[in-house]
């Protein structure tokens, strides 16, 4: 195992009970409960630990059992006998009614048998896995029957979690955020977009604060442009009553602005979660907004083309299964670097990807021959972890000749490491169990996002013969429009 270098922060998630309401969904069954288990089986969760499942599904304990095991087979985990029953020692199911106050006041009763039988004190984390129209009531129905307590009482703690997408547009998302303002504080709301919790998004801050050597560079003296890529080989899987109303752009944006931040933003002065948050925010203020001018200039919509067939979407739909834009960062690391972003589904394969593309060089013998960009710098986030630094370098033998090369680090190979950390899913639990919001979005960043993404939804709405949908094939990389809007800059996707 490689030694640690002076600097090692780790969460340790405090004693607590664990409360999932909406437990027969997807986001459950898929994301949260293998989780809550790979916790378990890692040794990360705390010693003091119970789960309550809830939903108003009726489930008998054979049932929840055979649910619960279902949901990690399919996962992919396969637990020994021992550790699936340790686990179920931690889990029980409540059904809910959540409009009833008394639904809330046995919750009440239950969660303190609960702590008393476990160890823990008066510290809770309530994840609201149910639709976003329930988040309110059940929030507000928390705080009136004693399920939240004042976020400023420092021996006991309540904490509320959701999940984007937040909203479907800046008003209802506004509306959204105020119901949950008036049940919980800011400090007790935790936003995920779980692209944040992955080792290889926080790699990207690692790498930059403790090599100098990039950080030093990153910026308009050095970098040409940014590009960001989130692609996926699948298309709808079921998902099309979701997708029919959100459409990438509202599905995906939350990812591409946390990307683009976690990339571009100053590197905050420590890694506490206000310095982190406010460093983030300031990024955020710098972002040029994109008009309905530049919508229409800087972006480009399409759906893919066999979209009409699947099941559930309407044959006339206008739902984007692609999206690529370019935005400015007003500031001065990023003034002048324009940034580019492609997201997409089927597009032939499943790659999210951070690449800083480097000047090309402007003296030298290589300043009058075009050689490209010499120096890219990728981040790929999934289904690859790794980085890697392109260069040019001589080709050994007699002769001067140049080639290019690529320098790798590979999260996967470092096996014996890798082995032990946890999922986005689980390090986003221990950190609200830790109670850090550093990786958690904030209100502002919430209103920042429709903000930013309002005027191009409506761009495309109101002038749809200026921004057309353009269509392209299943399996390709977007339509020729999206090629047009990085090579009219003189440019090329990565
Ligand atoms: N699925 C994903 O991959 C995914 C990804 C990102 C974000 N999210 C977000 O995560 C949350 C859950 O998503 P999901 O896909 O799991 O949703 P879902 O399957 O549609 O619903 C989750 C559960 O909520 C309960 N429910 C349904 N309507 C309800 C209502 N009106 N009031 C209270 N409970 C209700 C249902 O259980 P009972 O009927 O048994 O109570 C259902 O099993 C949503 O906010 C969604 O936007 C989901």
């Amino acid at each position: 195992m490689t030694e640690t270098l002076g600097f090692c922060q780790e969460m340790r998630p405090e004693s607590c009970g664990f409360i999932l309401f909406g437990a027969t969904g997807d986001l459950a069954g898929r994301k949260i409960v293998p989780a809550l288990f790979g916790l378990c089986e890692k040794k990360i969760a705390p010693k003091n630990f119970y789960i309550v499942l809830a939903a108003r599904t009726p489930l008998d304990r054979a049932a929840l059992e055979s649910r619960l095991r279902a949901s990690l087979t399919k996962a992919g985990f396969f637990p020994s006998r021992e550790s699936f029953r340790a686990f179920l020692e931690r889990v029980e199911y409540i059904q809910a009614d959540y409009d009833s106050e008394d639904f809330y006041r046995n919750l009440l009763k239950r969660l303190g048998a609960l702590d008393a039988l476990s160890g823990v004190k008066k510290k809770r984390l309530f994840y609201l896995a149910t639709p976003p129209a329930a988040f309110e009531p059940i929030a507000g129905r928390l705080k009136s029957c004693g399920l939240l307590f004042d976020p400023g009482d420092r021996s006991r703690w309540s904490r509320i979690i959701i999940e984007k997408p937040y909203g479907s547009s800046l008003e209802n998302a506004a509306s959204l955020d105020d119901g949950l303002k008036a049940a919980a504080a800011e400090a007790q709301v935790y936003r995920i977009d779980h692209f944040t919790g992955k080792e290889t998004v926080q790699n990207v801050m690692a790498l930059r604060s403790a090599n100098s050597v990039f950080d030093a560079t990153w910026n308009n003296r050095f970098i040409d442009h940014v590009q960001l890529t989130i692609f996926e080989e699948l298309g709808l899987e079921g998902r099309a009553n979701f997708f029919e109303r959100m459409g990438l752009a509202r599905d995906m944006m939350s990812h591409i602005l946390q990307l683009a931040a976690i990339t571009a933003m100053d590197l905050p002065a420590t890694f506490s979660d206000t310095d982190f948050k406010a460093e983030k925010k300031r990024f955020f203020e710098s972002v040029r907004p994109l008009d309905r001018e530049a919508a229409a200039k800087q972006s480009v919509r399409a759906q893919y083309e066999s979209y009409r067939d699947e099941p559930g979407v309407a044959p006339d739909s206008a739902a984007e299964t692609f999206l690529a834009f370019k935005f400015q960062v007003d500031n001065d690391r990023w003034r002048g670097v324009p940034f580019y972003v492609r997201a997409g589904k089927k597009t032939g394969l499943k790659s999210t990807r951070i690449d800083l593309v480097y000047k090309k060089p402007g003296r030298g013998i290589f300043r009058s021959i075009d050689i490209g960009y010499p120096n890219v710098f990728s981040f790929s986030i999934q289904p690859e972890e790794k980085v890697t630094f392109s260069l040019i370098s001589k080709h050994p033998g007699p002769k001067l000749c140049f080639v290019p090369r690529t320098m790798a680090l590979d999260y996967r190979a470092e096996g014996q490491e890798a082995a032990g950390y946890p999922t986005d899913y689980e390090r986003l639990l221990i950190e609200a169990m830790s109670g850090d919001q550093t990786l958690f979005l904030s209100s502002f960043e919430i209103r920042f996002l429709w903000e930013f993404l309002s005027p191009l939804l409506e761009a495309w709405r109101e002038a749809p013969e200026a921004n057309p949908l353009h269509p392209y094939p299943a399996g390709s990389p977007g339509p020729a429009a999206a090629e047009e809007l990085i090579k009219k800059d003189g440019r090329a996707w990565a």
